[in-house]
């Protein structure tokens, strides 16, 4: 039986559907129950990450392209980024979950759903999340999800529905992201933004989550990268389909700023707040000079626009969450402060939230 029910989160009332036992209920007319229920939403309780050890400076890529530390740093904001190299990507995930554990006072035996927002790792199968699941000792589902950049306002999205649902109530997420495993390291204009990083965060039932909306307009082709096929016997160009990251540097910063700008905006004007409502804003660590437009065309302190890229450069859809974790554990936010997410990137795809620590 579906039930209709509604809630009321700050003055915008919001809609969902419901699965729930016949008993006790009596459908209304047109075969729908009409329930007001009162439900909380969710919480982030720990914030954990993890970097590789290898610094690679704007210097150390002057080395074997035809670049400059100021040319980087002047148009990204870039100084140095971390990049894989004995380590590698699962004990990084690892590491940056059992932060989030530990510092969310959850067992992994706590948690019961892991989403992990990942592009690129050693297997095509089975998932990230699941190789950390075992390595975490967790028995509970796990799920990865691709959507590139915007991958942390996704998987918040995702556990709001679970917990919605109830599915689940303490969901740990973990963004993995090796961006340097699918660069050309011969193309200057894109290998130089890139660095690889894990970032987590265990959420929980809580009554922080303003608002959060996620989005996806068809522009697969500005940031784009082809994955690697087996020949068949019917499909004999299958192994020709492997290309490194391809990007189109100007469409990806004109369509960053504008539409970033725009979802920011609307956020703040569905949910009735000001721009001086929000603690900080927490945009994708993508370039400096992104965040600096976005921040202009709203009109805040660059206070309130916390960055990491200098030394991590875009780390994908682990920038966020690690800036978060810096936040968190370098205590600069406070209970009751509110965040403003906004994440973008292939796809393009976009998510924003409002939430509360
Ligand atoms: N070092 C030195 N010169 C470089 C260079 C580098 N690393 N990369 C490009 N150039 C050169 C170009 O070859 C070009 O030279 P030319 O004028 O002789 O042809 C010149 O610099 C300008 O190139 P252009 O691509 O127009 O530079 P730009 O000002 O647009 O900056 C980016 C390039 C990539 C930094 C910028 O477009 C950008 O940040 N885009 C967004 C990318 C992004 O954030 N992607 C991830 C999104 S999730």
């Amino acid at each position: 039986m579906q039930v209709f029910a509604t809630k009321s989160r700050h003055s915008q009332p919001i809609t969902h559907f419901y699965h729930i036992p016949k008993q006790g209920l009596t459908p209304c007319g047109c075969g729908f129950v009409l329930l007001h229920i009162k439900y909380t939403t969710m919480k982030i309780i720990g914030t954990g990450s993890s970097h590789p050890e290898r610094k690679v400076t704007n210097h150390d890529l002057a080395q074997f392209l035809d670049t400059s530390d100021e040319w980087i740093a002047t148009r990204t904001g870039i100084r140095e980024r971390r990049i894989l190299t004995k380590d590698n990507i699962t004990d990084l995930a690892v590491e940056a979950a059992i932060d989030a554990l530990n510092n969310s006072q959850k067992e992994p035996g706590q948690i019961d759903y892991i989403i992990c927002s990942n592009i690129i790792n050693d297997y095509l199968t089975p998932g990230l999340s699941a190789i950390i699941q075992s390595k975490i000792g967790t028995h509970c589902p796990c799920l990865d999800i691709n959507t590139a950049c915007t991958g942390f306002v996704y998987a918040l999205q995702l556990a709001e529905s679970l917990q919605v649902a109830g599915m689940a109530k303490n969901i740990l997420i973990i963004c993995a992201e090796e961006v340097s495993k699918m660069v050309d390291w011969t193309d200057r204009a894109s290998c130089i933004l890139f660095g690889d990083a894990a970032a987590a965060a265990v959420v929980a039932p809580g009554d922080n989550l303003i608002k959060i909306k996620t989005d996806c307009i068809d522009c697969g082709d500005v940031i784009i990268s082809g994955s690697r096929h087996e020949k068949t016997p019917f499909d004999t160009e299958g192994n020709d389909k492997y290309f490194p990251l391809a990007m189109n540097g100007r469409e990806v910063y004109k369509h960053a700023v504008t539409i970033a700008t725009y979802k920011i905006e609307s956020i703040l004007k569905e949910c009735g707040m000001a721009h001086s409502d929000i603690t900080y804003y927490l945009l994708h660590q993508a370039n400096l000079r992104i965040s600096e437009a976005i921040r202009t065309h709203i009109g805040e302190d660059e206070s309130k626009f916390p960055s990491n890229i200098e030394s991590f450069g875009n780390m994908s859809s682990a920038g966020i969450p690690c800036l978060l974790d810096d936040l968190n554990k370098g205590g600069k936010l406070k209970e009751g402060d509110r965040l403003l997410l906004c994440a973008f990137g292939a796809g393009f795809t976009t998510g924003t939230c409002i939430i509360d620590w």
